[in-house]
């Protein structure tokens, strides 16, 4: 188990932000977890937090409870049925270098959700979607280990409770019972609505994806792209390197300006509510879900309220696309967590004033 303290912070998320861990240990197995977990604690508890390619997150302040950077690697084919393909990837793997290998094994399925920064072991965390495609869709199970005793165990996806943006993963613990003793207790690894969060750290995660393959295209960027281009019947590989280009043409990429994709999630309300705030806003861009509920663009709404491109101190509104708050700084004049704070409190409040909706922040704050 390699350990690192007081560990600079800046390279290990896409934001930027200065900052550093009291204790950084280097996960690269699962016996790794249990080392940490049987010896004595590092700092002042044995509290841990989870980072992976640190894309979804704002740092605020030194990290005291120990940071586990996960590094356990690994792509490969587990299983094969007469329909499905299924690969299992190692948390520490990049998400997107997943994707490119996934469709040159000729994998398909992942195609939508190129370059979407982070790693495998993030990606059911908040159950990362884009252009018509949820990790979900194409979700088998995953490994974990509970932190209260270091035991592995396995979730379906099921037991993951997906959601937008939201997984078992994103949730307080109800239970401090060891999983395992809940498992015997109730029959499953994980009672479905359980909160794992600061509970269970995934290790691997594997997907299922289809053999008899079909391009999903209905997004309307890709609609787009695909009527731009002139091609009737395209491959897998002919959407990945079009997301890639959309992907590239409106977020900013974090090698050369931090950020940490949407800042916030795309609020879901009851059709009543929509059609009031449509009689207020006819233009808001808003897409009916299959329960009936409808969701609105926050890019959309931040925008209408002239956040585009704005900004306070270095933390400023991406003038390409609204949702995405961006680092104005670099180096040692880096941005800092308490401002990227204050921007999005600003900007909360504005869409509050003008359209009633309160919108929540998809990255957790450290
Ligand atoms: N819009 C504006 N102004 C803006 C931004 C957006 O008018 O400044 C409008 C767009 O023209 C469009 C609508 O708002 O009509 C929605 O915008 P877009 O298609 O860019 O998608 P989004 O809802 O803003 C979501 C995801 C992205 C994902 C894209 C594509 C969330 C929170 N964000 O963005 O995910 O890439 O759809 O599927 O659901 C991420 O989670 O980090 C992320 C980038």
């Amino acid at each position: 188990m390699l350990v690192e303290k007081n560990a600079p912070l800046q390279q290990y998320n896409t934001f930027g932000i200065m900052a550093r861990a009291m204790n950084l240990v280097r996960v690269q197995s699962e016996q790794d977890i249990r080392e940490f977990l049987a010896g004595p604690p590092l700092g002042a508890s044995r509290q841990v937090v989870v980072l992976g390619g640190g894309s979804n997150i704002v740092i605020t302040r030194d990290v005291e409870p120990t940071v586990f950077k996960m590094e356990i690697m690994g792509k490969r084919l587990v299983a094969e049925t007469d329909r499905h393909y299924i690969i299992e990837v190692g948390a520490g793997e990049v998400w997107h270098d997943v994707v490119a290998w996934s469709l040159e094994q000729g994998y398909r399925g992942l195609e939508n959700l190129a370059l979407i920064p982070g790693t495998a072991g993030a990606a059911p965390v908040q159950n990362i979607g884009a252009y018509g495609i949820e990790l979900q869709d194409r979700f088998d199970s995953l490994d974990a280990v509970d932190l209260t005793n270091g035991e592995s165990f396995s979730l379906n996806a099921a037991q993951c409770a997906f959601g937008y943006r939201d997984s078992v993963f994103k949730h307080a613990p109800a239970e401090t019972m060891p999983l395992t003793m809940i498992a015997r207790a109730t029959g499953s690894t994980a009672p479905r609505g359980m909160g794992l969060a600061g509970r269970a750290v995934i290790t691997r995660v594997r997907l299922r994806l289809a053999k008899d393959w079909k391009p999903e295209l209905s997004y309307l960027d890709l609609t787009r792209k695909q009527a731009e281009k002139g091609v009737e019947n395209p491959t897998a590989q002919d959407i990945f390197s079009w997301v890639v280009e959309i992907r590239r043409a409106k977020l900013p990429d974090p090698a050369t300006i931090g950020n940490a994709g949407s800042f916030f999630k795309n609020p879901q309300v009851s059709s009543e509510v929509c059609e009031d705030i449509i009689a207020r806003e006819p233009k808001i861009v808003h897409y009916p879900m299959l329960d009936g509920s409808v969701k609105l663009a926050a890019g959309w709404m931040i925008d209408a309220c002239g956040w585009r491109g704005k900004s306070i101190g270095k933390a400023g509104v991406y003038d390409r696309q609204a949702l995405v708050l961006v680092n104005l700084g670099q180096g040692d004049n880096s941005v800092t967590g308490g401002e990227v704070v204050t921007l999005a409190q600003a900007i909360q409040a504005s869409v509050y004033e003008r359209f009633g909706i309160r919108l929540e922040p998809e990255p957790i704050v450290w």
